[in-house]
This record gives C-alpha cells, sequence and structure tokens, in this order.
C-alpha cells in the first residue's frame, strides 16, 4: 500500500512528521532540530539507526530493509573511507545519526602513508535524501565495533534493489585507486580478535642496503618475475601467477629485511601485507580474503614457524590446516604471491613445505666474510673513520648480519661518532653483542 519514498506524498499512515521532515530542505531540517531539541525532545544519540532510518525514510519499521556488506574487517575501514567521500560530496543534504546505544557519531584516523592521515567514519548512520547517493533516499551504516561489525544500507523494502546495486558499486571501488591502502606496504595487527590493516610504519628499504649473494638475489628476481616482466606471459599460457617463496634461514641473516625490499619495490603494482605470528594465528583465511580488496598482493607470513610447527600427537594443528586450506583456495585466484620466513624449513610440517604450496625456497646463509664487509661498510661508511673493516669482519667470524650491526650500534652508544679500530675490535672479540642471539623466542 504506502509508498512512503523519497516524494513523502503517499498521504497514509506512514506520511509523518519524519516524511516531511525528509523531504525538507536542509534549512527547514535544520530549524526544526533546532527547535525540537529546544523543546526537551530526546537527544538524537539515544535513537537506534533503524529508528533513524524510519524516521529520514518515512516508513514503519515493518517495510525497512537492510543490505548488508559482507567481508574481511579491513575493507570496513576503506568502505569508511568510501562514505567519507560521499558525505563530502553531497554536503549539507546528509544528515549524520548516532550508531546507537547512546554514542555520537565516531570518525577515526587511518594512516595511509607516514605522517599522512584520513579520518573516516567508523560509527555512525548517514541518510542521504532522494538523487544524492542514488535516486531514491536511503542510510548508511557502518559500524567497526567488532561484535557488530557491519557496512550496511537501509532503504525502503521496494528499494532493496537499488540498495544492492549501491553496494555492489561501494564494493567494486574498493579494487580501484579510491582505496587509499591499494598497492602499499601494509601490516596486519590483532586488535580486539579482529584483523586490522594499517600502512607499515617501517620505512621502506631498498636492495642497496641489504648485502646479500648475487646467486640469492637472483633466485628473489625469478620469484619477482612472475609478478613484473613474465606476468602477462605466464597468464596467456595459463601457467598461473600465484608464486610461494619460503625464505629460510638462521636468526638475524636478513629475512624479514629482504621481505620489507620485496615489498617496496612491488610497490605501486601490488600491495604487500605483512602479517605476523599473531596476526597469522588468528586468522589466515581473513588475511587472504583481505588480498581480494586489495588487488594484486603479496602475503607476507613473517616467522611462519611459530605458528605453524608440526601437528601434534594426535595429529592436530589447527592453524596449519587452515593455512593449507587457504593456500590451496588461493591457487584459484591470479595475482596473488605469497612470502613465508623461516628460521628452520624442518620445523615446519611437510605438508606446508610441499612444492605446490612454495614453489621455491630460498636459504639466507650466514654472511661470508665479503658480506661482513659489506655490511660493516654500510654502517661504518658514513662515519669516515680510519678502519681496517677486513679486519674487523675476520674477528666477526660466526655472526649474522645483525650481530654486525649490533657491534656498530654498541660502538656508536659507547662512543658516539668517533671511536678507534682498538675499540670497535674490542666490542666485537668481547662477545658483548652476542645477547642479541638469544633474543628469539625459543622459549
Ligand atoms: N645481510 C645483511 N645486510 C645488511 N643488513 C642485515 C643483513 N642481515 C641482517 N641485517 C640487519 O640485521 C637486522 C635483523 O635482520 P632481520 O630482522 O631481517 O633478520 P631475520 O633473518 O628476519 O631474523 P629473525 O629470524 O630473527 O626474524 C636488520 O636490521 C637487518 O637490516
Ligand atoms: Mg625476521
Amino acid at each position: 500500500m504506502s509508498k512512503a519514498t523519497g516524494d513523502g506524498m503517499s498521504g497514509d499512515a506512514a506520511r509523518t512528521i519524519d516524511t516531511v521532515l525528509a523531504n525538507a530542505s536542509e534549512e527547514t531540517r535544520a530549524t526544526l532540530r533546532v527547535l525540537g531539541e529546544l523543546l526537551g525532545n530526546e537527544p538524537s544519540a539515544a535513537i537506534s539507526p533503524n529508528l533513524f532510518a524510519c524516521r529520514h525514510l518515512g516508513v514503519d519499521p515493518m517495510r525497512l530493509a537492510s543490505t548488508k556488506s559482507t567481508g574481511p574487517t579491513s575493507s570496513l575501514t576503506v568502505l569508511g573511507n568510501l562514505l567519507r567521500m560521499e558525505i563530502e560530496k553531497h554536503g549539507d543534504a546528509v544528515v549524520i545519526g548516532s550508531p546507537g546505544d547512546g554514542l555520537p557519531p565516531t570518525w577515526s584516523q587511518i594512516e595511509i602513508g607516514i605522517d599522512q592521515q584520513l579520518a573516516v567514519p567508523s560509527r555512525l548512520i548517514a541518510f542521504f535524501p532522494a538523487r544524492t547517493l542514488a535516486q531514491p533516499p536511503l542510510c548508511v551504516v557502518i559500524d567497526d565495533r567488532h561484535w557488530q561489525r557491519e557496512f550496511a544500507i537501509l532503504s525502503v523494502t521496494a528499494d532493496k534493489p537499488v540498495a544492492e546495486d549501491v553496494l555492489r558499486s561501494f564494493r567494486a571501488r574498493l579494487k580501484t585507486n579510491e582505496n587509499p591502502l591499494r598497492g602499499r606496504v601494509l601490516q596486519a595487527s590483532v586488535d580486539d580478535g579482529c584483523v586490522r590493516i594499517g600502512v607499515s610504519p617501517a620505512l621502506a628499504s631498498d636492495r642497496a642496503g641489504l648485502v646479500l649473494l648475487a646467486s640469492v638475489w637472483s633466485e628473489i628476481d625469478v620469484f619477482l618475475a612472475s609478478a613484473t616482466s613474465r606476468r602477462d606471459i605466464l597468464r596467456r599460457l595459463g601457467l598461473g601467477t600465484n608464486r610461494g617463496l619460503l625464505i629460510a634461514g638462521p636468526p638475524g641473516v636478513g629475512k624479514t629485511h629482504l621481505v620489507r625490499v620485496i615489498g617496496a619495490e612491488l610497490a605501486g603494482r601490488y600491495t604487500t601485507i605483512l602479517a605476523d605470528a599473531n596476526s597469522m594465528r588468528h586468522t589466515i583465511a581473513d588475511l587472504y580474503a583481505e588480498a581480494d580488496t586489495f588487488g594484486p598482493t603479496l602475503v607476507v607470513l613473517d616467522d611462519i614457524d611459530l605458528v605453524l610447527g608440526h601437528r601434534d600427537g594426535s595429529g592436530n594443528n589447527a592453524p596449519l590446516a587452515d593455512f593449507l586450506a587457504t593456500l590451496d583456495g588461493v591457487r584459484q585466484r591470479e595475482d596473488i604471491l605469497t612470502i613465508a620466513t623461516t628460521n628452520d624449513p624442518k620445523s615446519l610440517d611437510p605438508a606446508a613445505q610441499r612444492s605446490s604450496r612454495f614453489d621455491m625456497v630460498v636459504t639466507l646463509p650466514m654472511p661470508d666474510e665479503a658480506s661482513r664487509i659489506g655490511i660493516l661498510e654500510r654502517h661504518l661508511g658514513p662515519l669516515n673513520l680510519p678502519l681496517d673493516i677486513p679486519a674487523l669482519a675476520r674477528i666477526l667470524e660466526g655472526a649474522s648480519g645483525a650481530d654486525v650491526k649490533e657491534v656498530v650500534r654498541r660502538a656508536v652508544l659507547e662512543h658516539g661518532e668517533s671511536f678507534t679500530q682498538q675499540q670497535l675490535a674490542d666490542i666485537a672479540e668481547s662477545g658483548r653483542w652476542k645477547a642479541a642471539l638469544n633474543r628469539r623466542r625459543y622459549l
């Protein structure tokens, strides 16, 4: 019967004061709002989003339709960003309401780069009158509280197909440049049981800062070719552009540094998601679901051995099972690269290592003498001190890249920017830097 939509002319029970309000000019609405508050009307934060929508859409609750978006958690932030753009575009016409539970509308900051932030709606409802977001009037609800996280479009039941279209177009826009996180190096973290994704605070690094054997770099180049020079031909031949690389090596040889370099090299074309043990443990499947939102994606599973060890006595290992199932699913998609790092590939369950999951295994050895010289030169070079670096590199036989760096750090901490060969050699020989060897979490 009633079609209390944007024209508000139905004349039946749905034609309430709210219908009139919804169709009034912004000035009239603002005036009436102030009058209402002066007359002691209920504060707007006490109204639930559904009630807000009923009032603005001029419909009774029985004829209110909700069209919800399902998807991974961090896409909610990016959807919030699109909502911000729509709110700004339609300016004064949009009415913002409370997310319910007596809370005010809330906006939160997302990091989109070093010192670059955007304020995006995180909990609120926004009413878009007719002919703004779509032909009929619609409300958009966003709520990032984890127990009720949602992004939904509320409409009159008859307008549900329009709401579905609007939601589809929002989701499609996630895969365009309107997603400010695409093509960047992101860090996944776990907060309140949800995986959240933000721009990685660590500065991008390049190959010059990492001293590795030429043979290691050429293996890395082969791996990267599936995302760069060989991507098109792989596709044409139906060979797939998904690759898995396992980087193995003892602690402190530069595995994490290497994946950051790779992420930085792919930036722009690929979005890199760096996952630590905690976010992996929580939900590997979610991480790959995020990948869908970010287009071509490199997922980095750092220190995978901490999460995917062996099955227990009864053959159970839930994170491992999750991981294997997820990677099998990923095989169906294009443009997903996975890099995992581990101290000890043997500590991984053989199933996780099977070549179908990791196409390549690259082992980073402890740095040889020439590499130790390279690392020392890199860190000591800027100080311009008269030092015999090859002699120091010989003393540091058996040290990892991280250890070599730590020796220089100790010298700077103890002596500032000027120290002698002897002072540096003392630190190197004393083994005080060896504390670094214990920093792993083996206990
Ligand atoms: N070959 C290297 N060249 C230059 N720097 C290096 C090298 N190896 C390690 N480093 C430095 O040592 C530090 C530790 O390296 P990184 O965290 O990448 O090691 P890792 O192999 O991931 O260790 P872990 O197994 O403990 O996670 C970093 O600051 C890194 O820059
Ligand atoms: Mg590491």
